[in-house]
């Protein structure tokens, strides 16, 4: 069975992978600068799964450290999802965004290089579609262009720049995964989303408002062309979504091939609120406010490729997410 390191390994998505790839027989072990994320996610994986994986709290801008950790794995594979990945903060601090993205992707392919590991599967975006005609991403539509944010950019940078290694090297392997909109936690309720300071995305926001730390949800504009007038994105259950890079583990092949990681089907804000009180049997505190700049009435992904390719599609919905969300946020309460 193979051995992996999973970089962002604590954080969001990285320990809902680390988990599937545990309890599937693979090796695992973490690089995480606890950024974004914290220590105790490793006994919580630990907890689900009976296996501890290796933690390196290491950062990716330190080349020397990366370098003996991937020296001393005998890796077969990488995962890389560490990065940063607030959208306005990265309006604000676009240096930031590329040192630690960019040349954290730089230097960790260079390990790789050194080391012999030739399988690399990134945590892309669909922000790197930009605007498109159709609201209908698939994966042969030209990127890079309206691209919205420094953020965006750097995904987009990393896609070419991977692109171009693999061309130089035509032993190497690697698969650029595009999420959407990634929401839910773990059904056991002892992982999911828990960023540090202040959210920026839906769900987080959502969560803040069911445990008081934000008084109410503000509606980004209900006055968009769709059928309720609020914007509609194809969230996905973070669950699918660690499902989704064992697929693609599974079929690694020479070269750089490209998925989107979607349901293809999207849903408005209202709908993930009116869902949201289903679960929770509660009415969530929120007010209808301005458009927030930058977004887009809806897209969604055509995930036809991955399931054609990958033998991979969707299978938990909103309502799922929703469910394992507020257990998770009870779990948190009571600790
Ligand atoms: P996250 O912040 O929860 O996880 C990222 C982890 O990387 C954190 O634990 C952080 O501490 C770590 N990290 C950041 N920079 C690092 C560095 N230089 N060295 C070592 N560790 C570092 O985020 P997430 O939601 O799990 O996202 C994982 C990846 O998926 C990111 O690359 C993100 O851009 C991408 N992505 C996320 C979403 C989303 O909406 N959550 C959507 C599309 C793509
Ligand atoms: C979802 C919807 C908002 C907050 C971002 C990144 C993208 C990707 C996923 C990483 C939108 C509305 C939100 C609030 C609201 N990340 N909203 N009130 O903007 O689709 O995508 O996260 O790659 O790159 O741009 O996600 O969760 O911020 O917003 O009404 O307080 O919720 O307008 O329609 P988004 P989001």
């Amino acid at each position: 069975m193979k051995k992996v390191l999973v970089t962002g390994g604590t954080g969001y998505i990285g320990s809902h992978t680390a988990v599937e790839l545990l309890q599937n027989g693979y090796e695992v072990e973490i690089v995480d600068n606890l950024f974004n994320s914290k220590i105790t996610v490793v006994d919580q994986i630990e907890k689900i799964t009976g296996k501890r994986p290796v933690f390196h709290q290491v950062d990716l801008l330190d080349a020397t450290q990366l370098d003996q950790i991937v020296a001393n794995g005998h890796f077969d594979s990488v995962i890389h999802f560490a990065g940063l990945k607030a959208v306005g903060e990265s309006v604000e601090k676009p240096l930031d965004y590329y040192r630690n993205n960019i040349t954290g992707t730089v230097n960790l392919l260079e390990s790789m290089k050194k080391n012999g590991v030739n399988e690399f599967i990134f945590s892309s975006s669909a922000t790197v579609y930009g605007v498109q005609d159709s609201p209908e991403y698939i994966e042969t539509m030209t990127t890079g262009a309206n691209i919205s944010s420094p953020y965006g950019r750097t995904k987009c940078f990393i896609e070419e720049i991977v692109k171009d290694y693999s061309v130089a090297n035509p032993e190497f392997k690697a698969v650029l995964l595009r999420y959407f909109n990634p929401i839910g936690a773990h059904p056991s309720g002892l992982i999911g989303e828990d960023p540090n300071g202040i959210p920026n995305n839906l769900m987080p926001i959502i969560m803040r408002v069911m445990d008081g730390r934000i008084a109410k949800l503000q509606i980004y504009g209900d006055d968009y062309p769709t059928e309720d007038g609020t914007c509609r994105r194809d969230y996905i259950h973070v669950v699918d979504l660690a499902k989704g890079h064992m697929a693609a583990l599974e079929h690694m092949q020479a070269g750089t091939q490209i998925f989107n990681l979607g349901s293809g089907k999207p849903s408005s804000v209202k709908e993930m609120i009116a869902a949201f009180e289903k679960a929770s049997g509660e009415a969530l505190p929120c007010e209808v406010g301005p458009r927030r700049a930058g977004d887009l009435p809806e897209f969604w992904a055509n995930p036809s490729k991955a399931e054609r390719e990958l033998g991979w599609r969707t299978v938990l919905t909103i309502d799922d997410a929703m469910r394992d969300t507020i257990n998770y946020l009870n779990k948190v309460k009571e600790n």
